[in-house]
C-alpha cells in the first residue's frame, strides 16, 4: 500500500513539532525547567485539594464547554467582561485554540498575517486548511508598526494572529496598532498567554469589535500547564462558530475543576505574578551588565538573549547552563531569529535567576 496516496492533503502539509525539550526535562527531574515558559511555582493548595476531591468521580464525563456555566462565568469575571459565559469557550490548552481558530476561519487560498518572530506553532495549523502564511516583519528591536501589517493586507487576508506579549521576544505591540487592525475586515486574534505578567489585556475591546478574538491560558501565570486549559474571549456569534468545530468534551473534568479552584485563589495568582515580575527585572538587570550580551526587555515570563557579539554560540551557553543544572531553550535560527546566537530563559525563582546570571556572566568573561 502506498500510504502517501491515502493520507489527506492536510497530512502532507503537516509537520511534527519538536517537543524534545519537555522530554529532556521529564527525563531528568533534577534539571531546573527554564525551557518551556511554565510557572516554576506549584499550584495553589486549593487546586490540589479540589483535584484530590474530584478523583473519585473520574468515571464520569465532564460537562461540555458549551453548557458549562460556572467556570465560564468565573472566566468572564476574571478578564473583566460583562457578557458572561456566552462570550467564552474552552480549549485543551491554548494550543488547541491555535488549532480551532484556523479550522473555523481559514479556507483554501486564504492568507493569514503572522509577525516574524512570533510563537512558532501559529505557522503550522493554517497550512492544514490550505491557508497561506504571510510574514509581517519588525524593525531591528522587534517592534511591529501598524504600517508593517497594513502593507501586507490583501483582499485574501482572512486573519491576523499575534501574541501580546510576544513569544519569544517578550515585547508588546501597541494597543493602538491592534485597535486599528480591528478596523480592517480581518479576524484579529490576540494570544494573551502572558498577559498577567504584562498587567495589560485587550479583553475590554472585544465588546466593540466583532472581529477580535482573545486567547488566554492557564499554563503561564495560573500555573496549570499540565492540566491543559485555554479559553477564548469573543462575541457570542464567534464563540458559536468555534463551538461548531470544537470536539465535544475537549476539556477534562480535572481541567474544569482545577481551573475553577485556581480562580478562587486570586491572592495566590497575584503573589506568583509579582514574584515572576520581580525576578524578571532582577535577571534583566544582571544580564544588562554583561558586556557584549544583548538581552531584550520583556513583559512576559522569559527573556530572549542574543550572544552573537560574545564570540560564543547559543549552543555553547546552553551546554554551560546544562552542566550547571539549568535547561534553557535554543532559539537560534528560529523563525525570524537568524543566526546561532539566540536563546531564551524562563523566569524561575530568585535562586534560579542568580545561578543562571552567574553562569552566563562567568562564561562570557572567560571565567567559567
Ligand atoms: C504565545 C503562546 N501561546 C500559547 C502557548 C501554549 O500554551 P498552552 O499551554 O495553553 O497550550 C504558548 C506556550 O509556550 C505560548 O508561548
Amino acid at each position: 500500500m502506498d500510504l502517501d496516496q491515502k493520507v489527506s492533503r492536510a497530512v502532507k502539509r503537516g509537520k511534527i513539532y519538536n517537543m524534545e525539550h519537555f522530554h529532556q526535562a521529564w527525563e531528568d527531574p533534577n534539571l531546573r525547567r527554564l525551557m518551556g515558559n511554565e510557572l516554576l511555582f506549584p499550584p495553589s493548595p486549593r487546586v490540589v485539594e479540589a483535584l484530590q476531591a474530584v478523583l473519585k468521580s473520574a468515571n464520569y464525563y465532564p460537562e461540555d464547554a458549551s453548557t458549562n456555566q460556572k467556570l465560564r462565568a468565573q472566566l468572564a469575571d476574571y478578564v473583566g467582561i460583562d457578557g458572561g459565559p456566552d462570550w467564552i469557550t474552552l480549549g485543551n490548552g491554548s494550543m488547541e485554540i491555535i488549532d480551532m481558530l484556523p479550522m473555523t476561519f481559514i479556507d483554501e487560498g486564504d492568507e493569514i498575517l503572522l509577525p516574524t518572530p512570533d510563537y512558532s506553532p501559529y505557522t503550522r495549523r493554517p497550512l492544514l486548511f490550505g491557508g497561506r502564511v504571510v510574514d509581517v516583519l519588525p524593525d531591528e528591536a522587534f517592534n511591529y508598526t501598524l504600517q508593517s501589517f497594513l502593507q501586507r493586507i490583501t483582499p485574501k487576508t482572512k486573519m491576523i494572529l499575534l501574541s501580546r506579549p510576544n513569544a519569544p521576544v517578550g515585547n508588546m505591540i501597541d494597543r493602538e496598532v491592534i485597535e486599528a487592525l480591528c478596523d480592517t475586515d480581518c479576524m484579529v486574534v490576540v494570544d494573551e498567554a502572558y498577559a498577567e505578567f504584562s498587567g495589560q489585556s485587550l479583553c475590554g475591546l472585544v465588546a466593540e469589535h466583532p472581529n477580535l478574538i482573545i486567547s488566554r491560558t492557564f499554563s503561564k501565570a495560573l500555573g496549570l500547564g499540565g492540566i491543559r486549559l485555554g479559553f477564548i474571549v469573543a462575541q457570542p456569534e464567534v464563540i458559536g462558530a468555534v463551538n461548531r468545530i470544537r470536539m465535544p468534551l475537549n476539556v477534562s473534568l480535572f481541567g474544569l475543576v482545577a481551573a475553577s479552584a485556581a480562580l478562587e485563589d486570586p491572592e495566590y495568582i497575584r503573589t506568583n505574578v509579582h514574584k515572576v515580575i520581580e525576578n524578571r527585572e532582577y535577571f534583566y538587570g544582571r544580564l544588562s551588565e554583561i558586556p557584549d550580551l544583548k538581552a531584550y526587555p520583556s513583559y512576559g515570563n522569559s527573556i530572549l538573549i542574543n550572544c552573537d557579539a560574545t564570540g560564543h554560540t547559543a549552543g555553547d551557553y546552553i551546554q554551560k547552563l546544562l552542566e550547571a543544572g539549568y535547561l534553557v531553550r535554543n532559539q537560534s535560527n528560529a523563525r525570524g531569529l537568524p543566526g546561532d546566537g539566540f536563546f531564551r530563559v524562563t523566569i524561575g525563582t530568585r535562586e534560579d535567576m542568580e545561578g543562571v546570571a552567574r553562569v552566563i556572566r562567568n562564561f562570557t568573561l572567560g571565567e567559567g
